[in-house]
């Protein structure tokens, strides 16, 4: 006799598959957390030189100078709302006209350094 193929076992396993599949996509999208430790000693060799090693600023090549991160009205510009992305964006795209180096796009950075730089930045403007 015809035996047919029994579908909806089949149609069980793949949606299985499917969901295990997903759920391993999910977890390698987005870096984790920032680490201002690791952020730190990238800091220390990158961005040193234009930042200040205490965040200070103030340095002007180009066109804007270095923000001050240290000083509280920097933070308190509505650019800054969203401080993290904005700050994600600068790193990634750079901002040519000024000197800022667009380190992300150069491929001079991943996203997890720069998750781990935004961590430690966000150290330097605490006061002491
Ligand atoms: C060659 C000098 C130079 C180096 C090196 C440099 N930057 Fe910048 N960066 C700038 C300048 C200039 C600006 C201001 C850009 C503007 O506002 O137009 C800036 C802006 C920024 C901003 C936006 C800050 C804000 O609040 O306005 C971030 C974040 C940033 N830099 C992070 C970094 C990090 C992280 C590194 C190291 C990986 C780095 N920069 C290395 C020159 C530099």
């Amino acid at each position: 006799m015809f035996q047919p193929l029994n579908f909806r076992a089949l149609g069980a396993a793949t949606r299985l598959a499917l969901v295990v599949l997903g759920a391993g996509l999910a977890q390698a999208a987005a870096p984790a957390k920032g680490n201002p430790a690791a952020g730190k000693t990238v800091f220390a060799t990158k961005c040193v030189a234009c930042h200040k090693a205490d965040g200070s600023g103030g340095v002007k090549l180009t066109g804007n100078p270095t923000p001050n991160w240290k000083d509280p009205k920097v933070w308190a510009d509505p650019k800054r709302k969203n401080a993290d992305a904005f700050m994600r964006d600068c790193i990634q795209n750079g901002k040519i006209q000024s000197g800022m180096v667009a380190w992300g796009k150069t491929g001079q950075l991943k996203p997890q350094q720069i998750e781990d730089l935004i961590a430690y930045i966000h150290t330097l403007a605490k006061k002491k």
